[in-house]
């Protein structure tokens, strides 16, 4: 039997487990894709545990031998109240969600469990990696806890060199995505909080000092420069290392520091990067001790006066917005598949830009985005009202920011960042934002930063005008407006003259209106395909009147499941306001805005 000091021994250790919300987790690794990886996906253990009982005791208190432990019964006597190995299955990557029926709105804990094989070969360092986890992570290896992550929607990774075992090991999830005023997302959103380890985990094998991130890019305002870094991890930092595009011939030598860090400064002549010629070079980054390859466009993107340039030439942002929601399958999509899907969608509508709504999509479609040609906004979950005046949320906030940034700052398809939707205009938010925008200018100074702003209406109600303070930190003035749908009916669409006191490019965030595929009626009944129709065609004569209009992102390519709408035969669970459905089924307001895109793109090149 333990002794009172050892109980109270393992009572401490488990409670820094539990308890230590904040600590980092390790500096991020980025290019998965180009590194020696195990996959670890495929069929993992779980238990729902909808009381913490794998934490608590019933006095509420940490119990000694949580679930992290993955017991056994050592004898028949023994009393084992959970064995993940004869407990259900489920499969990651992929929400919980939509894979059983009794979780199909679940919210709160589930236990994952994963066995695999290892031996460590002795001059290689090993990392444990999630593409996300929605939304609170804590992880354990062989028993012992090793990081912890919050945030759903972008990846982390941990050492697990000296904890890995030669032979067989277990790695124990801890995972909730209740939702928390405090967090980001905070209580309320409108898409449903799909739970679970929702995309790729993987090993990977490194060497002892690895090529962890870089970065890659033109300089600000040049074509033929480029202007970035490369960061070493490990014991020998000071290294010589090479950047070499193959393809042009182009190799050139830098030395790292003590901290592993070297500025790259390179001339280069490429063809530029653009959606109708979305040109990718290999990059070989070598290191004395390792060698990481990736796909890089190169690509200038800037702003100037009203217009927004990529490559000096000025673009009309034909735009879309899209949720991470699975196609066909719904829930969290993940896959190849999924983002083929959503791209050729994309393409056949006449997109040469996508908003990925509302907070970091999976680095598939994004570097599929890279190959195909399409322009991404992307943004992180700082969406209605979170708690601006919590230092908690702010340091969540920015620790999101920075791993979406850190992931895809090498993608030259991102053209912009965005900082937040439809967030009430306060003091408390106008600072937490402009933290937001300081972090990002520091990160990445090749981008343009924006964020959904939200209209304000007079007393006369026909000219709304943006007038968010906030405007004035952004280099493209983006603002969501519902005119025809939450304020009026389409026809207010021709009376409205609108006032934006801001003299930058204009991007429409969000518009739209909801319709049920296959129900039609004349054109001011709801919920018909001939309202929608008839919204967008008045929106788009009205916003086509706005001077400095240079994109269009219409709310939303594909219907999306949200808890919020729960209108019987029309919604049931999904907000309706695709302009095709989650089974691909077009919707007539499709075809007017394919024929409005066209326009667009005769009248921009
Ligand atoms: C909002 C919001 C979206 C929401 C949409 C709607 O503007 O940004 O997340 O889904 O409107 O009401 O359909």
């Amino acid at each position: 039997m333990l002794k009172i000091h050892n109980y109270v021994l393992v009572i401490l250790i488990i409670c820094c487990n539990f308890i230590v919300f904040a600590q980092k987790s390790n500096e991020l690794i980025i290019n998965v894709h180009g590194r020696n990886t195990t996959s670890l996906d495929g069929e993992w253990n779980i238990i729902i545990d909808r009381y913490n009982n794998g934490y608590y005791d019933y006095r509420q208190q940490p119990t000694a031998d949580g679930y992290a432990l993955n017991q056994k019964p050592k004898s028949k006597s023994d009393r084992i109240e959970y064995n993940f190995d004869t407990s259900p299955t489920i499969k990651v990557p992929g929400d919980w969600n939509t894979q059983m029926k009794e979780l199909y709105y679940y919210e709160g804990t589930v236990w994952y469990k994963k066995s695999f094989e290892y031996s460590i070969k002795k001059n290689k360092r090993l990392f444990l990696y999630f593409g996300a986890v929605n939304y609170h992570a804590i992880v354990f290896l062989n028993g012992e806890r090793i990081g912890e992550h919050i945030g759903g929607f972008t990846p982390f990774n941990f050492e697990i060199t000296s904890k890995v075992k030669d032979g067989e090991n277990f790695i124990v999830v801890y995972v909730n995505n209740e939702r928390k005023k405090e967090g980001v997302p905070t209580l309320k959103t409108d898409w449903w909080n799909y739970g679970g380890i929702t995309r790729s985990v993987k090993l990977i094998e490194t060497s002892k000092t690895l090529i962890q991130d870089y970065f890659i890019q033109l300089k600000k305002g040049s074509e033929n420069e480029i202007e970035g870094w490369v960061k070493l991890n490990g014991n020998s930092n000071e290294q010589d290392i090479s950047i070499e595009i193959p393809e042009i011939n182009s190799i050139s030598k830098f030395k790292t520091d003590k901290n592993g860090y070297a500025k790259v400064n390179m001339k280069i002549n490429v063809e530029l990067w653009s959606p109708d010629n979305p040109k990718l070079y290999e990059v070989k980054i070598k290191s004395e001790t390792d060698i990481i390859i990736d796909k890089i466009g190169f690509r200038t993107i800037e702003v100037f006066g009203q217009d927004i340039l990529l490559n000096g030439n000025s673009i009309f942002l034909r735009g879309m917005s899209v949720h991470e929601e699975a196609p066909y399958r719904t829930g969290r999509a993940y896959s190849e598949e999924d983002a083929k899907t959503i791209l050729t969608w994309a393409k056949e509508l006449g997109l040469n830009f996508l908003r990925l709504a509302h907070y970091p999509h999976n680095e598939t479609i994004v570097r599929m985005a890279d190959e195909m040609g399409i322009l991404l906004w992307s943004e992180i979950p700082v969406y209605w009202v979170i708690d601006f005046k919590n230092p908690v949320t702010l340091r969540n906030a920015l620790n999101q920011l920075t791993e979406n940034i850190t992931r895809d700052k090498n993608r030259a398809c991102i053209i912009i960042w965005s900082m937040a939707n439809e967030t009430p205009i306060s003091e408390f938010r106008n600072q937490f934002l402009v933290k937001l925008v300081n972090q990002t200018r520091k990160l990445d100074n090749t981008r343009l930063i924006s964020a959904a702003l939200e209209v304000e209406y007079p007393k006369d109600k026909f000219s709304p005008y943006v007038n968010d303070p906030f405007g004035k930190h952004l280099d493209v003035l983006s603002f969501n407006e519902y005119i025809g749908w939450y304020d009026g009916l389409p026809d207010k669409c021709k009376k409205v003259n609108w006032v934006i006191n801001f003299d930058k490019p204009i991007v429409i965030s969000e518009f739209g209106a909801g319709a049920k595929q296959g129900f039609y009626g004349d054109k001011d009944e709801r919920w018909t395909e001939d309202f929608q129709e008839d919204l967008y065609i008045k929106t788009l004569q009205m916003i086509d009147k706005i001077e400095n209009l240079r994109g269009v992102i219409p709310w939303i390519l594909m219907d999306f499941r949200s808890p919020n709408r729960v209108l019987p035969e029309i919604q049931d669970g999904f907000n309706r306001k695709g302009i095709i459905t989650e089974n691909g089924k077009k919707k007539k307001a499709y075809y007017i805005l394919k024929d409005w895109y066209k326009e667009k793109t005769e009248e921009f090149e």
